[in-house]
């Protein structure tokens, strides 16, 4: 018989082992639950990783100072930021490679795709005709390339290995802006004319719900849609609202309505997805409600101007018009919330990508 010494030794033994198991499967589940194969983007400038260089658009971003701030040094990319943008901080924080490459990029093959994929094209949008307004990829022809990224990846790795990694992929969206400020309101293709914007946002939800089908009957099974920022807060809006509505630079209210109404529209049609289509896994990401907090209370984050871009003056300039020849671009974009006149910077870049990993784990999709 053991010593009662020995005897309680052994029952500690017998307790730590079985709560480091506990603790060990623990993880392992929710290792297993969150095992994500690749990070795949589609949408706008948004998420857009440098396919815009490879296309004959003036709508660019491939030189300084874009890209300033870059891990390991500067590098224009075609990211509109300074940085990186959330999709690659996704990548980062699920074990995947810190950047997403795009999809059009010659110094990327399908090894890398393998991890990781942007078909994302600064100024497309869910109407097939904002696409033409900049000469960008339209949504169908994202779709069309993953299509073909598809076929690639089952010649490269088998067709098993290839729908493992569909199928584990987390399926990153952000579209839906430039349908209103660069098609709608800028009077670009004649829809204002043919729609209430009620009616238009109606038209935009069913071509988002028929996006989501399309890439779910190709195998997608995790999902994150973005909804809409507050738009009429963006520099350019609020300069040209300055301008036009003589208001003093403050928000255009008008397009802030217009973004709630659309995300609830979009938010009610995810819900609906959901309960149709019970193998995919879809999160709406309430944008706006995070963008405003950073806007009404910056010094949560460390923000001294929310209202400006870094870049230049940082009332209207984005794309050619934020270059090197200003001598009014800003020394820390980590003050900032805008890089441009339109686009975030880094820091909100990669505060952006945390929120929508988090409503991820809070709605199941990972
Ligand atoms: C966009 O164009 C594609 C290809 O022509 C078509 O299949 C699709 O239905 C169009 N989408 C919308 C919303 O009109």
């Amino acid at each position: 018989m053991a010593s009662p010494l020995v005897r309680l030794l052994l029952l500690l033994l017998l307790v730590v082992a079985a709560a480091s198991r506990g603790a060990a499967s623990a993880a392992k589940a929710k290792a297993k639950a969150a095992r994500v194969t690749a990070v795949i983007v589609f949408g706008d400038s948004t998420v857009d990783t440098g396919n815009n260089n490879q296309i004959g658009t003036p709508l660019r971003s491939d030189f300084p100072p874009y890209g300033r701030d870059m891990p390991g040094g500067a590098r224009a990319t075609g990211r509109f930021g300074n940085g990186r943008l959330a999709p690659d901080f996704m990548s980062e924080s699920l074990g995947l490679p810190p950047l997403v490459p795009a999809y059009l990029d010659p110094a990327y093959g399908i090894a890398d795709f393998a991890r990781g994929v942007c078909f994302a094209s600064a100024g497309t949008g869910l109407d097939n005709a904002t696409a033409g307004v900049l000469s960008v990829i339209p949504l169908w022809k994202e779709v069309e390339y993953y299509r073909e990224y598809q076929r690639r990846l089952r010649a490269h790795a088998g067709a098993a290995a290839a729908r493992d990694v569909v199928r584990g992929a987390l399926h990153v969206v952000s579209i839906g802006t430039n349908d209103f400020l660069e098609n709608y309101y800028m009077l670009a293709t004649g829809r204002f004319a043919r729609y209430s914007v009620g009616e238009y946002e109606d038209y935009l939800v069913a071509a988002a719900r028929a996006f989501l089908a399309a890439i779910h009957r190709l195998g997608a099974r995790r999902v994150t849609f973005a909804g809409l920022s507050p738009m009429g807060c963006l520099p350019l809006e609020r300069t040209a609202g300055a301008l036009l509505g003589g208001g003093g630079g403050g928000c255009v209210e008008e397009y802030n309505r217009v973004a709630r109404e659309y995300n609830g529209k979009v938010e009610a049609m995810v819900r609906s997805l959901r309960a149709e289509l019970p193998r995919l896994k879809v999160a709406f990401i309430p944008v706006y409600d995070n963008m405003l907090d950073l806007i009404t209370h910056p010094e949560k984050y460390g923000l001294e101007n929310v209202e400006e871009g870094c870049c230049a003056t940082g009332r209207f300039e984005m794309g050619f018009m934020c270059n090197d020849e200003s001598p009014l671009t800003c020394d820390d974009a980590s003050k900032y919330l805008f890089w441009d006149a339109f686009h975030p910077t880094e820091k909100v870049n990669r505060i952006m990508a945390q929120h929508t990993l988090d409503v991820c784990y809070q709605q199941g999709v990972l």
